[in-house]
Formats: C-alpha cells, structure tokens, sequence
C-alpha cells in the first residue's frame, strides 16, 4: 500500500511516497525533494534520516526487538554459533549443514595472514592501541591479498574476502595481544572452532599450555553473536559510505573500525570498564557516580549507558547480563566491579533523570566485565566488539552493492559561512 506525504511551502506543495517497510516502519522517500522544492532536510546526527532500505538487521528501540534476517538476537546467542550466524547476515539464510561445513573450512584455511604482515606488527610501537593496530592490519590485508576494484569483483572474489576478514581479524587481534605482552606469537590451528581458536592463539604459552575452557568458548560465542549487527550504526553507515565511492572491501572495512573506536560507540565498552575501576579506586558510591552522569557541567559520561535506538533495555545487554551470572555462578567467580555495574543498573533505572531521558544500559554495559573474566585485557575490548561486527560490515557493504543502483554516499548542507567577498592583499589587513 503506498502513501504520500505533502510537503507545503510558501504557498505550494508537493507529495512525496512513503516507504513502508516489512515491519511497517514508515519513510518519505525525498529523493526528489530538492529537484522539485530547491529545499533540502537537514538533521544533525542523521536522527530522523533513513540513508537506505536493507533486509538485514530489524531493530525496535521502544520495544527492545533486534533480530537478524528475521531471527531473535535471544534465539541466536543461545542456539547458533558466530560462523552460523555471519553466514546468516551476509548471504539472508542460515547455512545447511553441508554450506556451514564449507565455512568453516574456509575459515580456517583463510586463518592465517601473510608472514611479511609481521614486520607490521612488529614495528609498531609495544604500547600500540590494538584498535590502531587492526585498523592499519586489515587495511594492509588489501596489499597482501587479491587486489581488485569493486567493478571487477565476482562472487567468487567477494566470498573470499569475506571469510579472509572473518577469519584474520581473531588472528591480528590475538597477535596484537601477544606482541603487548612480548609473548611469541601463537598460531591458528586447524582442529579448533572459531572462538576456541581466539582464546587459544591469545592465552596459550609454551610456560603455560592453554586448556581450553567450554564455557568461556561458550560465552564468546554469544558476545559476537550479540555484536554482529547492529542496521545502520556509525560504523557501519560509515562502511557503507566509504564503500559508496567503490573503495575496496578491506578500506571500507578499516574505516569502519576507526569510526567503532570512538568512546561514544564500540569504544564505550572499554570507557565503562575504565569508568567501574576508577569509581571502585576512588571509592565513589553509586549515588555520586550518578549525580556526576546527570551534572551538566560535569564531563563525565556513564559509557554503556544509553542509546541512539534504543528507548527501553538494549535487548543484547539483557543477554550478556544474564550470561554475566550464568559465568559468575558456575566458576564462582567475585568481581568487586560487577557488584558496582549492578548497583548503578538498579539506582539509574530508578533516577528521574534516566527515566525521562529512556536512558537504559547498552550493549557495552556488561561486555566488559565478562571479556575481563575471561582474561581480556581493556584497551582489547573494543577490538573484540570489531571481531563480531565484521560480518555485519561485511552484509551491509554486500547489500549495497548487490542493489546495482548505488550511489556515491555524498550528504548535502546549508552554508553559514561569510558571502562573496574579495581578496584583500596583506598589507591593508588589519
Ligand atoms: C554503541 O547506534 C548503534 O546501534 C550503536 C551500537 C551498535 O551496536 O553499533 O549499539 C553500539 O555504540 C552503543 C552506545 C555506546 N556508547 C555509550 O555507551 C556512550 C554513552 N552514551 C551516550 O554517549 C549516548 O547515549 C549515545 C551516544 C549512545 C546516544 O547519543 P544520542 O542519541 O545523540 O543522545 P544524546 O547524547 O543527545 O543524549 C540525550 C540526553 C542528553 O541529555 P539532555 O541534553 O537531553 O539533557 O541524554 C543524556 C544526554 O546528556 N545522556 C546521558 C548519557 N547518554 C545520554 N547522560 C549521562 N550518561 C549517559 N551515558
């Protein structure tokens, strides 16, 4: 059923179709707006902006719903594995036993990345951020493997970039860790599953083999699954729009995890770490932590608290709190700065301030403290946020390209800068 909306100004008006999605979301398509208005929108932070249609990832931020391809975020963190559901994101249906076989075959045959990366690696500085390190990694992925332009590339092609990405980014990121703890780098192996295979290449040690452990493997199965997609968040839209001008997969692929880095996105998770240890280390109650959250003058932000979309409780946060306990339970593990996560949980969820705001925690929340229990160190939690987004960029970029009407991602503005003026030569400026 398609609607229009009109549009009047100064004296004339116009009708422009509504988009109505699959879940009747509704969206004025305004691709002719400025032709036959000379009027442009204009929306600070691209709040009300839909940039595209997409059939991957449905998200309903006042009813806390995410789904993938149609799937419950719940279902998958607790019935699918992370390659199931990459192939699921990337190609629209889970795999048959016989296409996830191959997967995760070529996952593994494609785990290992060029020797001559190392020098890379091994010349950046020790105290390198490990988000600084993949970025220049994955973009460096593009000189060692099959270089092609986007108008060249075939299924074929793009099938292998993706399980390349996949696959290495456990690989760079476990390197990263071990060239920060000036450790040997611990190589994938061919008889380990995609998570056992992480954990493996960052704890194992000729001092200290590494056993693994089926309940942490476990869990981090579920944290990528949690962090696969998320529509058109800013590192994906960021994907998206470097992959409009026809970059190449790996290039859209590192912008996106520059744009993930910032603390006001997947970098909030290690912001929230660091914000739980400083309230535990200078003693802080809860009460003032949340008096400093709601003090305007105060800097201070509660990272992995609120959300863009979501209007209730980010579902994924909901997941990750109750494998928290799950974890905690079973291994009977203490952590002073759960018991802190918790009490802000309960006091901001009561407080006037989060209340009218529908400030809620995110998906950054809790992710934290299980990457802690599992031996991750902080500067890597945003790094493993990328490992779970990769196939989630990797769809979104697909699905703009297989559309065949691309555009070249290039917003308008409303200039408010000096008008027409001429040179004044130095000597008369004053
Ligand atoms: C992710 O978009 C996605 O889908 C992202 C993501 C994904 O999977 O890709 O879900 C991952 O990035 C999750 C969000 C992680 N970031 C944080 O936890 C950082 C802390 N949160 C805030 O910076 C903020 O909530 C954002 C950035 C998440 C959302 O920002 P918006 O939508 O632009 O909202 P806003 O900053 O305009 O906030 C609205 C009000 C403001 O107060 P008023 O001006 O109305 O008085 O809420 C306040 C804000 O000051 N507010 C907070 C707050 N978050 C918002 N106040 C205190 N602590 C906070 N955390």
């Amino acid at each position: 059923m398609s609607e229009n909306a009109e549009i009047r100004y100064q004296g004339q008006s116009w009708e422009f179709p509504v988009v109505v999605g699959t879940e009747n979301e509704k969206g004025i398509d305004i691709q002719k707006l400025r032709d036959r208005t000379g009027l442009v929108t204009l929306d600070n932070g691209y709040q009300n902006t839909g940039s595209t249609k997409s059939a991957i990832t449905f998200i309903d931020g006042d009813k806390g719903i995410l789904r993938y391809r149609g799937y419950p975020i719940e279902e998958l963190a607790q019935k699918a594995t992370f390659p199931e559901t990459a192939y699921l994101l990337i190609y629209g249906e889970l795999p048959t036993a016989e296409q996830l076989r191959i997967f995760r075959q070529r996952l593994t045959e494609n785990s290992m990345i060029h020797e001559d990366m190392l020098h890379f690696l091994t010349g950046m500085p020790p105290s390198a951020h490990p988000m600084g390190i993949l970025s220049s990694m994955v973009n460096a992925l593009a000189l060692f493997y099959p270089r092609f332009y986007v108008e060249d590339m075939d299924a074929a092609t793009f099938d292998q970039m993706a399980v390349s990405l996949i696959s290495k980014v456990r690989t760079i990121a476990a390197f990263s860790y071990k060239k920060s703890i000036g450790e040997p780098f611990v190589y994938p192996r061919a008889d380990k599953t995609y998570c056992a295979n992480f954990l493996n290449m960052m704890f194992d040690s000729h001092a200290k083999p590494y056993s693994e452990d089926p309940l942490f493997i476990e869990a981090l199965n579920a944290l990528l699954i949690v962090h696969a997609d998320h529509e058109q968040n800013c590192s994906t839209s960021t994907v998206r729009l470097v992959g409009s001008s026809y970059a190449n997969l790996y290039a859209s692929i590192c912008a996106g995890i520059c744009a993930l880095w910032g603390p006001l996105h997947g970098g909030a998770n290690q912001k929230a770490m660091e914000t739980l240890s400083m309230i535990q280390k200078n003693g802080w109650t809860a009460e003032q932590v949340i008096a400093k959250a709601k003090d305007k003058k105060d800097l201070f932000l509660l990272h992995g608290f609120g959300h863009r979309v979501y209007k209730s409780y980010d579902p994924r946060a909901k997941v990750l709190k109750n494998l928290v306990e799950r974890v905690f339970s079973t291994k009977n593990i203490q952590d002073p700065l759960l018991n802190i996560a918790l009490e802000l949980e309960q006091l901001a969820l009561k407080d006037e301030y989060f209340i009218e705001r529908k400030l809620y925690p995110n998906v950054d929340f809790y992710s934290g403290i299980l990457y802690r229990a599992m031996g991750i160190p902080e500067d890597m939690f945003t790094v493993m946020f990328a490992i779970g987004r990769m196939p989630g960029w990797i769809a979104h970029w697909k699905e703009m390209h297989d559309e065949g009407n691309l555009k070249i991602g290039r917003p308008r503005q409303i200039y408010t800068g000096p008008t027409v003026r001429s040179f004044v030569p130095k000597e008369e400026r004053v």
